[in-house]
């Protein structure tokens, strides 16, 4: 495991329009800010057509990766897919995606700390709210599955966008966020996860 000591690691969370309606933009900011993460930057916006699209076209590898992902979930429920191209998949779902990303008010927000991007994945849960594990914030809150959307020629609704790796976080974090609006600062608790003696506690 490689970088999982880099206490400044950045990890891009959205809280999606779905998110946003069903008034869980608290409920979700306590789940990662209870772990120990600490919140950079955070805003409120009504993201553009234009902002949408460039935020699934940032990592080139996105489309092989949700394609190929998307097709074996199918292939695992005997389900047939309209086509068996990755990349033909992965370009309907970014169809949807940016009608989806920029259907109202989303919440993007900087979390960081050690770990920050592999904690946030498995505090967010699977892709699929209806294989999520419970206990995630995507198999807590909601209930969507990939059939549903299928049938209906829609995204997947599952709350929140977190970012996939530590490069997408890198590449996605510009988008949302302007160099002076992600916060440097130090918290308290910060000693208590990080220092190598917990000295200064007792009086
Ligand atoms: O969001 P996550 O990183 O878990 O998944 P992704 O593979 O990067 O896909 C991005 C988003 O596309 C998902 O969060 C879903 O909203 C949507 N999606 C979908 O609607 N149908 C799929 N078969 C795969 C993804
Ligand atoms: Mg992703």
């Amino acid at each position: 495991m490689k970088n999982f000591d880099d206490k400044q690691e950045q990890s891009l969370v959205i809280v999606k329009p779905d998110g946003v309606q069903r008034s869980l933009i608290g409920e979700i900011i306590k789940r990662y800010e209870q772990c120990g993460l600490k919140l950079v930057a955070i805003k409120i916006i009504v993201p553009s057509r234009d902002l949408a699209l460039k935020h699934y076209s940032v990592d080139p590898e996105w489309s092989l990766k949700t394609g190929t992902k998307s097709i074996e979930a199918a292939k695992a429920r005997e389900r047939k897919l309209f086509s068996e191209d990755p990349l033909i998949v992965a370009e309907k779902i970014k169809k949807t995606l940016v009608n989806y990303l920029s259907s109202g008010p989303v919440v993007p927000m900087v979390w960081q700390g050690m770990g920050a991007v592999a904690i946030i994945r498995k505090i967010t849960g699977g892709t699929e709210p209806l294989t999520s594990a419970p206990g995630t914030i995507r198999g807590d809150f909601t209930i969507d599955s990939y059939p549903a959307s299928d049938l209906d020629n829609r995204s997947v609704r599952n709350i929140i966008h977190a970012s996939g790796s530590i490069g997408e976080a890198k590449n996605e974090i510009p988008l949302w966020f302007d160099k002076k609006e992600i916060i440097s600062y130090r918290l308290i608790s910060e000693a208590i996860i990080y220092d190598v003696n917990l000295d200064g506690i007792l009086e």
